[in-house]
Parts: structure tokens; sequence; C-alpha cells
């Protein structure tokens, strides 16, 4: 399946000049969405995964039906002041802004694998902190799965110790 001509693409979208990867327009069809999880899942099934650790908000759109297809739990990170129970925190640099990172502290046990997922790599700057707070954890990152990779904003090369699959690259 051509995943590239689902994903609408808006020009100037949250700010002029930046030309704004849609993924609603993949997720509302259900054909698309299905190959998509399935196409990821099927790259990923040498890893042995035991966890997947997915940053809202759209981290969960495509974290949780991977770690649903393949049998394993799911684990929010949410921005700082979100969730309930004890947190760890990192501070991140985003494509238009800055914020706060946290995870549960008894989320993800030492020595776990986890598979870390996204919509979209951009600059690798929300992903990075995804993984510091698995590390802070002491988990064993052991991949990173997106929908998109904006290419042209490098964010693979912030991420050179991890194995990175993208469905499509921009
Ligand atoms: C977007 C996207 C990724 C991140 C990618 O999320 O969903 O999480 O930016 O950019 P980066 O690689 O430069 O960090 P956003 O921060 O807009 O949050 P949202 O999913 O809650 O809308």
């Amino acid at each position: 399946m051509d995943f590239k001509e689902k994903i609408r693409v808006i020009p100037d979208f949250p700010q002029p000049g930046i030309r704004f990867k849609d993924i609603t327009t993949l997720l509302k069809d259900g054909k698309a969405f299905h190959a998509a999880i399935d196409t990821l899942v099927d790259r990923l099934k040498e890893k042995e995964i035991d966890v997947i650790v997915g940053p809202e908000a759209r981290g969960f759109v495509v974290g949780a039906p991977l770690a649903y297809a393949m049998g394993v739990g799911f684990v929010p990170v949410r921005k700082s002041g979100k969730l309930p129970a004890e947190t760890v925190e990192v501070g991140y640099s985003l494509e238009y802004g800055k914020d706060r990172l946290a995870i549960h502290r008894d989320a993800v046990q030492p020595g776990q694998r986890v598979l870390v997922a996204d919509d979209l790599l951009a600059t690798g700057g929300t992903i990075s902190a995804t993984i510091e707070l698995v590390k802070k954890l002491q988990g064993e990152v052991v991949g990173a799965a997106f929908l998109i990779e904006l290419s042209y904003l490098n964010g693979r090369e912030k991420l050179s110790d991890v194995d990175v699959l993208s469905l499509v690259t921009f």
C-alpha cells in the first residue's frame, strides 16, 4: 500500500513555512490504518519486545495498536502533571517550543526490552526525551518506530544508537 498518499500535507500549519503532515487521513481509513500497523509489526517481529512506550498524544495512536497487535503492554509518556502516580521527568525541545515529559516510575522494569513509538520523527526531541525516560527506569531501548520520518530534520542522527524504523519518509 502507498501509505504516503494517505497522509495529507497542510501548508503553513501551525506556522508559516511548516508543511504539516496530517495522519488523520490515514487513521480514518480502516484498511490503511490496519495495514500500517501490520506492516510495522511485521518489521519488528524479530525484536522480542516486552513493552511499548509512546509519548502523548499521537504516540498513543501508534503505540497502543502496535502493543495490542504484538500482545505486549503499552506505557504512556505524558506532559508533566498529567500522570497520577509517582513519575520521573525530563525537559525537552520540540519543533515549535519546549516542555517536560513524564513516565510512571514503575512503568518499565529494569532490563525490559522497550520499543518507543510515535507518529512522527521530526527533530527527534520528543523521542530522545522518551528514550531518556526509559533509560532512567533502566529499560533497554531496542528500537524506535514511526509512521512518518521527516528526513530533512535529521532526527535519526540524534538516535544514532537506536534502530529506527519508519513507514513513510518525507
Ligand atoms: C509531534 C509529534 C511527535 C513530535 C515530533 O507531537 O506527534 O511527538 O511532535 O517532533 P520532534 O521529533 O521534533 O520532537 P507534539 O509535540 O505536537 O504533541 P502532540 O502529539 O500532543 O500533538
